[in-house]
């Protein structure tokens, strides 16, 4: 474990067994039905990875920046998406994030979606943070709910870094205060 890290909430085994199920239960719930996972860049990029392939049929990928962190650790309390133009007419949406805390990126991210005439959208989190929640949103599937902590690893960054550690760790309050 590197120093900046106070303790590994979720390890690497843990994250593996349950996206594991998670896929899985994706599968089963469409069935014949085509998937379009789209990223939520970056937090999302090692858990996207990992999820579609645990779901044992072809799936559509796309990606997409959004962000409503400014480098700290409090949420800006406005979301950036990029402009970039995602075709999701007639495609059953997943929307796949890595943490939902305030919930706006993702009250914004459906906002901006549901006019683009999908067949269906749903909404899967690694991980859910309910207690640090202002706007409330519907989650289709959840990894794990976590405490109201600063997390990071497996996708998730303070200021950029720690995105590339294979487990999900609490940060130590010295590195952000
Ligand atoms: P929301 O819009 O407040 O729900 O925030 C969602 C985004 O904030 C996530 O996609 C993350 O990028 C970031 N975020 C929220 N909590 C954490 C955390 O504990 N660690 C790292 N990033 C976080
Ligand atoms: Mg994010």
């Amino acid at each position: 474990m590197i120093n900046e890290i106070e303790k590994v909430l979720i390890t690497k085994e843990e994250l593996k067994e349950r996206i594991a199920q998670l896929g899985q239960e994706i599968y089963n719930d469409y069935l014949d039905e085509p998937i379009f996972a789209l990223c939520i860049l970056r937090g999302s990029f090692v858990f996207f990875a990992d999820l579609v392939r645990n779901i044992d049929k072809p799936v559509e990928v796309a990606f997409l920046h959004a962000a409503s962190y400014f480098g700290g650790t409090e949420s800006a309390g406005h979301v950036k998406i990029d402009e970039h133009m995602v075709d999701v007419t007639g495609k059953n949406l997943i929307i796949i994030e890595d943490i939902v805390d305030s919930g706006r990126t993702l009250a914004a991210l459906k906002e901006q979606f549901k006019d683009k005439s999908p067949k269906s959208i749903k909404i899967c989190t690694l991980l859910d943070k309910p207690d640090r929640r202002v706007v409330p949103v519907d989650v289709d599937y959840v990894g794990f709910v976590v405490p109201d902590e600063f997390v990071v690893g497996y996708g998730l960054d303070y200021d950029q870094k720690f995105r590339n550690l294979p487990y999900i760790g609490v940060l130590k309050r010295e590195v952000y205060s």
